[in-house]
C-alpha cells in the first residue's frame, strides 16, 4: 500500500517542473529529498516547505552526470528520511539547436550525460531503497521531443527517445514488483529550459511569445495525479501539450 507520507527523491529540483513537484509533493504530505548542482537554491526551497508543510526535507548538492556525485546524494538521502519510495529522474536539459552536423562535444555530451547517463544513475543507485520499502514508483521526465522529433533538435530528441526506451525496458523488468514505472512527457512549457537551451534571456522568451504554455506546476500535477492513484493502477506514459501546442511544428500565436 502506498505509504500515508511517500518519501520523494527529485533530481533537478533547483527550478521548473522539479521545484514545482517539490511544492505540490510537499502539501500533500510527502517527504522531500531535493537535489540539483545549485545545492543553495534547493536548500532554501527544502527549508521553506518544512516550514510551510511540516515535512521532512534533505537537500543536497548533485551532478548526476556524476556517478559518485550521485550515490551519495541518493544515500545520504535515503539515510536521513528512512528510506525512499519515489524517484523523480527530472534533471535534464537542451543545450543549442544545432543541425546534426554542427553540433559542438560539449553541448552533446552535457545532453547525453545528463538526460541519458543521468537517469540511469538517478534509477540505478535508488530502486534498491524502493525495494527495501516494498513500494515504489518511478518517474521519467519525458517530452514531445521523445515521440516527434524536430529540425535542430537531432541530440535532445535522440535523448528524449531513449527516455522513453528506458521507461519501457524498467517498466519490464519490474514487473511483478510493487513498483510503477511512469514517463511524464511534456510539450512547451516555461521553465528556465529555453534559457539555459539558447543561453539568452531575450530568445528564450520569444520561444513562449503570444501563446499560453504549460507551466511547470501543470507537469507536476501530472506527477502527483499519478502517484495518488491506486497502486494497482499504472499510468505507462502521459503526453501532455497545452492548448496553443497541437504538435511541435504546429504552435498557434496570438498577434
Ligand atoms: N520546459 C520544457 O519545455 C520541457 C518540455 C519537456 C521536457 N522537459 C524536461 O523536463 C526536465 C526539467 O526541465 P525544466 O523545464 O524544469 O528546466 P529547468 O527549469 O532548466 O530545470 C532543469 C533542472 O535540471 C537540473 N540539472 C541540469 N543538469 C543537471 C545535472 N548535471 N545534475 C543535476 N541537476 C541538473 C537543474 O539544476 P542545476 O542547474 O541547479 O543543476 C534544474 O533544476 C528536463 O529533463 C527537460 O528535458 C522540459
Amino acid at each position: 500500500m502506498r505509504p500515508e507520507h511517500p518519501i520523494v527523491l527529485i533530481t533537478g529540483a533547483s527550478s521548473g517542473f522539479g521545484a514545482a513537484m517539490a511544492r505540490l509533493l510537499a502539501a500533500q504530505g510527502c517527504h522531500l529529498a531535493l537535489g540539483a548542482r545549485r545545492a543553495e537554491r534547493v536548500q532554501v526551497l527544502a527549508d521553506e516547505l518544512v516550514q510551510a508543510h511540516g515535512i521532512k526535507a534533505f537537500a543536497g548538492a548533485v551532478d548526476t552526470r556524476d556517478t559518485a556525485s550521485v550515490n551519495a546524494f541518493v544515500e545520504a538521502a535515503a539515510a536521513s528520511l528512512g528510506g525512499l519510495h519515489v524517484l523523480v529522474a527530472n534533471a535534464g536539459l537542451a543545450s543549442g539547436t544545432y543541425k546534426m552536423w554542427e553540433t559542438p562535444d560539449e553541448d552533446l555530451e552535457a545532453m547525453m550525460r545528463t538526460n541519458i547517463e543521468g537517469v540511469v544513475k538517478t534509477i540505478r543507485a535508488g530502486i534498491p531503497h524502493l525495494r527495501k520499502a516494498g513500494w515504489g514508483h518511478v518517474f521519467f521526465i519525458g517530452s514531445t521531443a521523445g515521440h516527434q522529433p524536430y529540425e535542430g533538435g537531432s541530440v535532445y530528441c535522440a535523448s528524449k527517445f531513449g527516455v522513453k526506451a528506458m521507461a519501457h525496458s524498467l517498466r519490464l523488468e519490474l514487473n511483478g514488483e510493487q513498483i510503477r514505472v511512469t514517463s511524464v512527457d511534456p510539450g512547451m512549457a516555461e521553465t528556465e529550459f529555453s534559457n539555459v537551451r539558447l543561453k539568452d534571456d531575450t530568445k528564450a522568451a520569444a520561444v513562449y511569445q503570444g501563446t499560453k504554455p504549460l507551466t511547470a506546476f501543470d507537469v507536476a500535477e501530472c506527477v502527483r495525479w499519478c502517484l495518488m492513484l491506486p497502486d494497482h493502477v499504472n499510468i505507462d506514459e502521459m503526453l501532455v501539450k497545452c492548448l496553443d501546442q497541437a504538435s511541435v511544428h504546429k504552435v498557434h500565436r496570438r498577434a
